[in-house]
């Protein structure tokens, strides 16, 4: 049987090739020599280092399939597309052109530069899509399905210009932004736009560095989030060219991402420390943060983004924060712990305590919110190999800072909806209810957390 190969390339230099050998059905990534010996190189991921010119096995099977979209969209793309959701390789063939990171992945017949060309969007299309009950998705825009961003949730790479018009990259061009509709469980998740998108305003008043996000009306709602893995020049303006726009200026450039699943060699389906279903469980908060300091060789930075991003998910009740919704960026010579994003209050949406209302990885030896308490944090910090004394600080840091939440509500009402601000002041008062279980942790004194933990190993 035959072996097949795609080409991968960033830029328009091409970084290796991976094979699917279809009779034993396995992966192999070979590194290009010209790229193992360039100074600006960079390795797909660190358990795939370009030191070894050939990687076989798992590992590579894992680091690309973790490139998919998941769940119901990767069933919609397989199904768009003829490919089984099971063959990442036949689906990267059909979607890999633009993916998250620096990769651009081909067939071995193309090899384009990296492009300038762009698309405008078929507006009415664009808006009839965005319709929480469309029965078609936001992805497959023009029956052009060439995304491969990971996640759940419909979305769409697209380029976005000073006035806010809305272009599709040419095969080879890249995107400036991710555009999120509402949720399509609109019954269960109302307005997931505008909890996005104040969350993570709400994250960058609390100290976290996050993308530039605004809310578009088309009129449907559209999320609309920087990408954080693009270089580009501001502002961003196009002209037509023949049927097409080109870009003004620099074509955007691709800098590498790579999630967490991918740093620890894992397949997406291990995103959760506990899943749901009959998937194996995923890395606790420890593994994670090893994996962290380990890639970028900064224990305390390293530490300390991971110590924020968890206590501000804690706070907004993002029941969603798992291993996939934390990512390395390679900064020319190092990685660092990539922006966050997909912050929203997902707890918001149930008053059951037992649905929606426990964290993705434990704080200690517990997941539900309101048992989380100054005994889980010392363990956390103790887990971690950070003293409880530095948590505690953090945890009273965005605890003032998230503080201002019904402050910042306020001076968005302007771009809200009267039902967005009704959502969001409901995620106000949870964050105020979360901020009393922090508020009480935080007080807990490191001795008396001691002592508990002592009593609760013994008894
Ligand atoms: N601003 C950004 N810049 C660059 N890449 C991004 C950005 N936002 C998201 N991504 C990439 O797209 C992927 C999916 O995004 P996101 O997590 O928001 O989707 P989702 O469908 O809501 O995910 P989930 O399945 O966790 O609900 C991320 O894992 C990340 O690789
Ligand atoms: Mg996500």
């Amino acid at each position: 049987m035959a072996k097949e190969t795609l080409n991968v390339f960033h830029s328009a230099q091409k970084i290796g090739a991976l094979t699917y050998d279809a009779e034993g059905q396995t992966y192999s990534f070979e590194y290009e020599e010209s790229w193992q010996k360039a100074p600006d190189a960079f390795d797909l991921a660190p358990l795939l280092s370009r030191k070894e010119k050939t990687h076989t096995g798992t590992a590579v099977r894992f680091f690309f399939s973790n490139l998919l979209p998941e769940g119901e969209m990767l069933e919609i793309v397989s199904k768009a597309q003829g490919v089984s959701k099971y063959d990442p390789f036949g689906l990267l063939r059909k979607i890999g052109a633009e993916c998250a990171g620096a990769l651009k992945i081909l067939d071995a017949q193309s090899s384009p530069p990296d492009g300038k060309s762009y698309i405008a969007v078929d507006m009415k299309e664009l808006s009839a899509r965005a319709r929480s009950d469309a029965p078609e998705v936001l992805a497959d825009l023009g029956g052009r399905l060439r995304m491969s961003l990971a996640g759940v949730q419909d979305k769409l790479p697209a380029l976005l210009d000073v006035k806010d018009g809305i272009f599709l990259p040419e095969l080879g061009s890249a995107s400036t932004h991710v555009l999120k509709p509402n949720n399509r469980r609109w019954k269960i998740f109302p307005h997931s736009a505008a909890n996005e998108h104040f969350c993570m305003r709400l994250a960058q008043r609390a100290g976290l560095r996050v993308p530039k996000s605004q809310l578009l009306a088309i009129p449907e709602r559209l999320y609309a989030v920087e990408r954080f893995d693009r270089a580009f020049q501001r502002p961003i303006s196009v002209r037509r060219a023949g049927p097409l726009f080109e870009l003004e200026g620099e074509p955007v450039s691709r800098l590498h991402q790579i999630d967490v699943c991918q740093a620890l060699g894992l397949p997406p389906t291990q995103k959760y420390e506990e899943p749901e279903y009959e998937t194996a469980p995923g890395p606790d908060i420890v593994e994670v943060t090893n994996a962290v300091v380990e890639a970028t060789g900064e224990a305390l930075t390293a530490k300390k983004q991971i110590i924020d991003w968890v206590i501000f998910n804690y706070l907004i009740g993002n029941s969603d924060s798992h291993a996939k919704n934390i990512s390395l960026l390679w900064q020319g010579r190092r990685w660092i712990v990539a922006p966050a994003y997909d912050l929203v209050s997902v707890a918001v949406y149930s008053d059951d305590p037992e649905k929606l209302h426990d964290f993705a990885f434990n704080i200690g030896a517990d997941t539900r919110y309101g048992w989380i308490t100054g005994l889980s944090w010392y363990e956390f910090a103790e887990s971690i190999g950070v003293g409880y004394r530095y948590v505690q600080a953090a945890l009273r840091r965005l605890l003032e800072r998230v503080g201002e939440a019904g402050q910042l509500l306020t001076e968005m009402t302007g771009e809200l909806t009267e039902d967005e601000v009704k959502l969001l002041t409901k995620v106000v008062a949870l964050i105020e209810r979360h901020s009393e279980y922090v508020e009480e942790a935080a007080s807990t004194m490191p001795e008396a957390a001691r002592a508990a933990r002592g009593k609760a190993k013994s008894g």
